[in-house]
């Protein structure tokens, strides 16, 4: 089998970050969405890994390179336009073969992994396409499946105002080489896009056997920026602890922190699940729950919770607590100390500012 990870896209929902970094390498949990996905399908015994990829392909290609350092071999397949999934794996004809494959969104984070349904799928080799799906709420704002007596997949819908189940669509399918007659064929839809809905329901239509997995845990697609922050709460909570920097005495930190190494906290507070990365410091300061800070971060005199703080930002002096923020690089957010007192912003496009 091979994998097929779409990290393509443009990523609007999350304006600003996604004007200077791809959306699947914006880390949960100080590791970036993209690392994941790759160790899930590796973890899976896949070592053959195609990666679709948009504008921010070099920036992918950088940093995830030939993906040795992950323990597998990885493709690299450009589309010139976002045109939409079944797109994605029409261009990934060649790669794919006539291999059976797992397609997994770049942008997803699953909880527990993807062997079960890898071999859910390997067991039954009658079937053309195994989709997941994982019961929901409010199915209305999600792709939603309708099954058979026997369990088969019968009808897919888009956003449907009646639902016909509460199964919504988790964004990893498995093929076969079948799928490429559905591309082949089907349209694109109003937004200009060849929807995988569309070309499973061509499976379908088609007397294709499409079988669903149903995905017990949590799974999270970070299109929002909350989503980011409730797939980093759920991975913190489910990271090993664990302390390589230092911890002054004045210092108070949770059983349930990570201090990556060089970190340094001094007369703070750190409470768990939290991760501080590699060379920050966190001084005077108090770091709630739910939190990750990346790497070369400095926070001092300040407080923040259930939050994202990218590489190489300051946080200081800071008289409200940050709360449910995510903070990009080489940001700054800082008490003036020179008057007149007032607020003085240098915010990018899109970007968002909830004042007290
Ligand atoms: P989406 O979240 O549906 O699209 P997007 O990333 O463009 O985000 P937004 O709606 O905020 O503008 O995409 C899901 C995943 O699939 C994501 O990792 C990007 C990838 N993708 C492609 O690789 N090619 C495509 O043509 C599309 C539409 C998405």
């Amino acid at each position: 089998m091979k994998g097929l990870i779409l990290s393509g896209g443009k990523g609007t929902r999350l304006y600003p970050l996604t004007y200077t970094r791809a959306k699947q390498l914006i880390p949960v949990a100080n590791k970036p969405i993209l690392f994941r996905v790759i160790e899930a399908i590796r973890d899976a015994g896949i070592r053959d890994i195609g990666i679709v990829t948009g504008d921010t392909g070099p920036e992918i290609c950088e940093t995830v390179r030939d993906g040795s350092q992950f323990g597998v071999d990885v493709t690299y397949i450009p589309q010139a336009a976002p045109l939409g999934l079944a797109h994605a794996v029409k261009i990934s004809r060649d790669f794919l073969g006539d291999d059976r494959f797992v397609m997994f969104l770049g942008d997803n984070v699953i909880q527990g992994g993807i062997s079960p349904l890898i071999a859910d799928f390997a067991n039954h080799e009658d079937w053309n396409s195994q989709i997941v799906l994982t019961q929901i709420e409010q199915p209305e704002q999600y792709g939603v499946a309708e099954l058979n007596g026997e369990g088969r997949i019968v009808r897919l819908v888009e956003k449907p105002k009646v639902p016909p189940s509460n199964l919504a669509l988790v964004g990893i399918y498995m093929f076969d080489h079948h799928i490429f007659e559905a591309t082949d064929e089907i349209k694109p839809s109003f937004r200009n896009e060849l929807e995988i809905t569309d070309a499973i329901q061509w499976l379908v239509d088609h007397d294709y056997r499409v079988y669903p997995h149903i995905h017990q845990g949590w799974w999270i697609d970070t299109g929002r920026p909350d989503d980011m922050l409730t797939a980093n709460s759920l991975v913190l909570e489910e990271l090993t602890p664990e302390i390589l920097g230092s911890i002054d005495a004045q210092s108070e930190v949770d059983s349930r922190v990570t201090v990556e190494a060089g970190a340094e906290i001094v007369n703070s507070v750190v409470r768990g699940p939290a991760i501080i990365g590699r060379d920050s410091r966190i001084i005077n300061s108090y770091v709630g729950p739910f939190t990750s800070i990346y790497h070369h971060v400095v926070i001092e005199n300040s407080e923040i919770e259930r939050s994202i703080v990218l590489e190489h930002s300051a946080i200081r002096d800071i008289p409200t607590r940050l709360q449910d923020s995510l903070i990009g690089r080489h940001a700054e957010v800082n008490k003036s100390t020179i008057r007149p007192q007032a607020l003085k912003l240098h915010l990018g496009d899109h970007s968002r500012l909830n004042l007290l």
